[in-house]
């Protein structure tokens, strides 16, 4: 039975499928590693309920990659899309707001940012960072330019997958969730040491945003849907689930 049509019931979480922390093909992991078992701390109360974030802080271009730091007149280059989902928990409900952040590279795969160090050339008109919140059914929105893949330092010659960074913040200060989306298609995927440390199809999948045609703005923007599960059988494998809740 799916579980969107399960109403109820207990359903334990499964960490089997969670990649090791150690995986020597993605070089960084080696340093960032548990060195020792993991001791745990209980949160505290204002770690699980102080509000983290405004909800009236988000401006009116937060979610348009393509204008929010573009010159009057002007706008970000590169291939036009819209990114759209719902966040959900595991019975397939929407969670409302939830706030969404997203970064991601140019459309060349460059970052505005003082250490990046690939040649490609920085857009003038592209920031590559936004923000929304979900709405009552969980969806969100955002539009943006594809984001082109990029190589970096780990083996003598890897390439991110083209890829948007997403984190997700709850209603409590440990609520915080880290992830990355990838596109359907993209041959970088089965080659990334990063992507390949899930060592699980269903896993990437899951982190695989679908082209979408019905949601695309003809002449204008395509579309990709990404869902993000926060837990349960069908979650979204988040990168920093071992340090949060
Ligand atoms: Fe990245």
């Amino acid at each position: 039975m799916s579980l969107i049509k399960q109403t109820g019931g207990f359903v334990p979480r499964d960490r089997s499928w969670q990649p090791d922390a150690l995986t020597p093909t993605y070089k960084t992991s080696i340093k960032r590693s548990p060195q020792a078992a993991l001791l745990s701390f209980p949160t505290t109360l204002s770690e699980e309920t102080s509000p983290v974030f405004g909800h009236n802080l988000i401006g009116e271009l937060d979610n348009d990659l393509i204008l929010n730091y573009a010159h009057a007149g002007e706008s970000a280059i590169g291939p036009r899309i819209i990114v759209y989902g719902r966040v959900l928990d595991e019975m397939g409900r929407g969670v409302p707001g939830a706030l969404v952040e997203f970064w991601q590279a140019n459309a060349g795969g460059r970052y505005r940012h003082k250490k990046e160090s690939y040649l490609a050339a920085l857009d003038p008109n592209f920031g590559g960072c936004g923000r929304t919140i979900t709405a009552e059914d969980g969806s969100y929105e955002f539009r943006t330019v594809q984001p082109g893949p990029y190589p970096w330092p780990n083996g003598m010659n890897d390439w991110r997958p083209a890829h948007i960074h997403f984190s997700l913040f709850g209603h409590g200060f440990a609520q915080r969730l880290i992830t990355q989306m990838y596109f359907e298609g993209d041959p970088h995927i089965k080659l990334c040491p990063i992507a390949g440390a899930l060592n699980n199809q269903k896993a990437i999948d899951a982190l695989t945003a679908l082209l979408d045609m019905h949601r695309t703005v003809p002449m204008d923007s395509r579309a990709f849907k990404f869902d993000i599960v926060l837990r349960g059988q069908r979650q979204t494998y988040f990168e920093n689930r071992k340090e949060g809740l």
